[in-house]
């Protein structure tokens, strides 16, 4: 090897005794390092969300997720036969009515389109992969809040609850697994379970958005859904900067019944989803949500050539497992999962 001549004249005037540490021998082969990962990602730890809108006769493509589409209920089936065969763990979906109004009728009507599309993907899929469903009214409302108003125009928490449990009975009719409260409305995981065991519905789990943030980066969400909201939702959504809130929402949650907990966004919310997943008192499972933003960032950028698209996306997910997210939702579900059965690393 060549020594650079600096080093010589310093290695023959005074020996160094170091590094006696090198842990770059941990890193020097594909294979050692497979060996020495400390995270590791499968597609079951992958839920794909999905959309699906009532009007369309064709799957619509979203400007700002490339890749997403919004789904017929056709093409919804064959998107969803196309995940399960990707061995991912599961489907979150969502669902946009033609007709809106200020409670969110379409939501709970058993032919609404999210209910009947939860039916065809029970059909579809059988048993075989976990089916979710958005339990919330925002793309359901005409004013495009997650509850309904009251008359001065504020979100009506316990109004809402009643909202909700009848929806939780809709999709736990239609055929869903677990349903994915995220609301933010005060005692939604307890009402919803309560509306659910009176119905009988005793294995409908909740799969609760525990700490979820009034975050910018849902904005191409709402090209997704359509979303007729004005305004923002920061007086039932946490502010940015509360960490420990963050575990009271969760503890909340979860004595109020929660049988997995979500934390949402994902990566401007690591640390909170550290401390969840670290809490002794979180004894659910722990999921966070790589959202619409996340997503639309990274294609964007890969877009424009300034990051390998590939590279990040996966490195973007390893570092959501790594603190601590024992599931993940992410758009990129179906196209990682095939990454990974193919061996790839993870970077
Ligand atoms: C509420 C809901 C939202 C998302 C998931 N569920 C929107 C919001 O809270 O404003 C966002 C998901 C994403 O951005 O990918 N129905």
């Amino acid at each position: 090897p060549v020594i650079h001549p600096t080093a010589r004249t310093r290695q023959e005037a005074e020996p160094m005794p170091y590094p006696t540490e090198r842990p770059r021998r941990l890193r020097r082969t594909p294979a050692i390092r497979r060996l020495v990962a400390e995270t590791r990602l499968h597609p079951r730890d992958l839920v794909l969300p999905m959309f699906v809108k009532e009007s369309l006769t064709e799957p619509v493509p979203l400007q700002s997720m490339p890749g997403v589409l919004q789904h017929t209920r056709e093409s919804l089936r064959r998107a969803a036969v196309e995940a399960v065969e990707a061995g991912i763990g599961g489907l979150m979906l969502f669902g946009i009515p033609t007709h809106r109004d200020a409670v969110g009728s379409a939501a709970t009507d058993p032919d609404g389109i999210l209910n009947v599309a939860m039916a065809d993907l029970r059909a579809e899929v059988g048993a075989e992969t976990v089916l979710m469903a958005d339990l919330c009214l925002d793309e359901f409302t005409d004013h495009g809040h997650c509850g309904v108003l009251t008359a001065s125009g504020a979100v009506d928490n316990d109004a809402t609850l009643v909202r909700y449990q009848d929806m939780g009975l809709a999709l736990s009719a239609a055929g869903a697994d677990l349903v994915g409260t995220s609301g933010m409305m005060d005692g939604q995981v307890a009402a919803v379970r309560s509306a659910l065991d009176g119905a009988g519905a005793l294995d409908t789990g909740i799969f609760a958005y525990g700490a979820k943030y009034a975050s910018a980066f849902y904005g191409p969400f709402r090209e997704a859904v359509d979303s007729a909201l004005q305004g923002d939702r920061r007086t039932y959504q946490q502010q940015p900067g509360n960490r420990r809130e963050a575990a009271r929402e969760v503890a909340l949650d979860i004595a109020e019944g929660a049988d997995l907990i979500m934390v949402k966004p994902a990566m401007s919310y690591l640390d909170v989803l550290a401390d969840v997943a670290r809490d002794p008192a979180v004894t659910v499972p722990v999921a966070a949500y790589q959202i619409s933003g996340e997503y639309a960032m990274i294609e964007a950028a890969a877009a424009n050539g300034w990051i390998d698209r590939d590279r990040a996306v996966m490195e973007s997910l390893v570092s959501i497992k790594r603190a601590g997210a024992q599931i993940v939702l992410t758009y990129w579900a179906v196209s990682v999962a095939r990454r990974l059965t193919a061996g790839e690393d993870l970077g």
